[in-house]
């Protein structure tokens, strides 16, 4: 039985991961890849005590692997852009097939490495960039590619999900969980990119492109994080039946694709709505099957290694597979993967969670809800709330929170009449909206 080498660049949280379920399951990962599969060099700036790489080359310097005629496949583990391009660019370059974790590498560079990849006949896979543990690329690129998709939704980022979780069931501060996410690993090196949805977005604009079959676009991907979300709109949200989850969403729709992460309200009676702590879920909808759901854990050492120990086997198995017999890099195959219009924020279509907080007086609803319904903007629920201050001695009445959901509308239209909602003298902060999805 041959056996193929691997070579480990990071042996951080993932990578020492990655060495123990090697280590542990290797008479089942050798039985499954039908060959011989032995880790021969890792490259890692410092040992991890996590791990036993006794019997292993190490190196300090990352570019021994990619340089070491032995090894057959590099897994990338470092993250970042950089070094991590170049060291994946030139591994490809030696030939050598690629594994990576790295979402925001994938999600930025992914068309020229796939191209660079393509060109030297080797192939980079990359499902332990998305979801953690979960074969969301394998179940998109492979099980439902009789499928048009139609639209998909994901919680993709365990670290915001886990903030949001803890918020809302023990009322923890926002700085207090995500130190926790960081002691545990969760959180990316730069934790801005969880709470402010750019893990995220790198995420969706992978499955996007999976999915619809078009390059891959981070720049054209909205993002709008989790630190403004206030405990009220959660409190409020939950007695309409609705949860607050940081969705990435990516639809096809008319007149292009919408690609958008952002806070959304959905209703707590969808499986979706009750995927909490660090935990991922992503829905897609194909024309087939219908909605199709996918659960497991996003992040984590084992996890992640899961899916990367999964992707070495799968590269193992096709190394003497002809090459135009592969799963392309995209699930299309590369002359029909296709531009697709990015429709900007305002031209996507959403139902809107409104709170305005009004002077309680008579006739205010009736001129807040006339400017909706002059905007062509119906009105699903509407709530009035308890005051919350003392009246202010500069309006004739208490201040009280409003809280409504609209039925779907075009952005534009919706922002439009929020203005002129905002310009009443009876309404006195800003207009919070939230988008809301039903998710069917
Ligand atoms: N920071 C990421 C998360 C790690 O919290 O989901 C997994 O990509």
């Amino acid at each position: 039985m041959k056996t193929v080498n691997v070579g480990i660049c990071g042996l951080g949280t993932v990578g020492s991961g990655v060495v123990n379920v090697m280590q542990r399951n290797i008479a089942a990962i050798t039985s499954r890849a039908n060959c011989g599969l032995a880790i021969t060099h890792v490259g890692a700036r410092r040992d991890n005590p996590n791990c036993d790489v006794s019997d292993i080359k190490v190196s300090r310097d990352v570019f021994a692997v990619v340089k070491d005629p032995n090894v057959d496949i590099v897994v990338e583990l470092i993250g970042g852009y950089e070094p991590a391009k170049q060291l994946v660019m030139q591994a490809i370059a030696n030939g050598k097939h690629v594994v990576t974790a790295n979402k925001a590498l994938i999600a930025v560079h992914g068309n020229e490495i796939f191209a660079a990849a393509e060109s030297r006949g080797v192939t980079v896979t990359f499902e332990a960039a998305v979801a953690g543990g979960i074969p969301i690329i394998k179940a998109i690129r492979e099980g439902l590619s009789a499928n048009s998709i139609e639209w998909l939704a994901g919680i993709i980022n365990g670290t915001g999900n886990f903030i949001l979780t803890e918020m809302r069931d023990k009322g923890r501060e926002f700085a207090d969980v995500l130190a926790d996410a960081q002691r545990l690993g969760y959180a990316e090196a730069d934790p801005t990119f969880d709470v402010e949805g750019i893990d995220a977005a790198h995420k969706l604009v992978i499955l996007a492109s999976l999915a619809f079959g078009m390059p891959l676009n981070f720049e054209a991907c909205f993002t709008q994080g989790i630190a403004d979300l206030s405990p009220q709109d959660v409190i409020f949200a939950g007695e309409l039946g609705y949860s607050i989850k940081h969705l990435g969403i990516a639809r096809r729709a008319e007149h292009g694709v919408e690609l958008r992460v952002h806070p959304t309200l959905i209703p707590q009676r969808r499986l979706i709505a009750n995927v909490d702590g660090v935990m991922n879920a992503v829905l897609v909808k194909g024309d087939a099957v219908g909605p199709t759901l996918y659960y497991g854990p996003g992040a984590g050492s084992e996890p992640t290694a899961s899916a990367i120990v999964a992707d070495v086997i799968d590269t193992a198995r096709m190394l003497d597979v002809d090459r135009d017999c592969r799963v392309p890099h995209l699930a299309f195959s590369p002359d029909a993967v296709r531009p697709l219009p990015i429709l900007p924020i305002e031209q996507i279509s959403s139902a809107y969670y409104l709170r305005l907080t009004a002077v309680d007086k008579p006739g205010v609803l009736s001129q807040i809800t006339q400017i909706l319904s002059d905007a062509g903007i119906s009105i699903e629920a509407v709530s009035q709330k308890e005051a919350q201050h003392e009246p202010d001695s500069s309006q004739s009445g208490q201040m009280v929170p409003i809280v409504l959901i609209t039925d779907i509308t075009v952005e534009s239209n919706l922002r439009a009449a929020v203005g002129r909602i905002e310009s009443l003298s009876s309404i006195t902060d800003s207009v919070t909206f939230i988008r809301v999805e039903s998710l069917t």
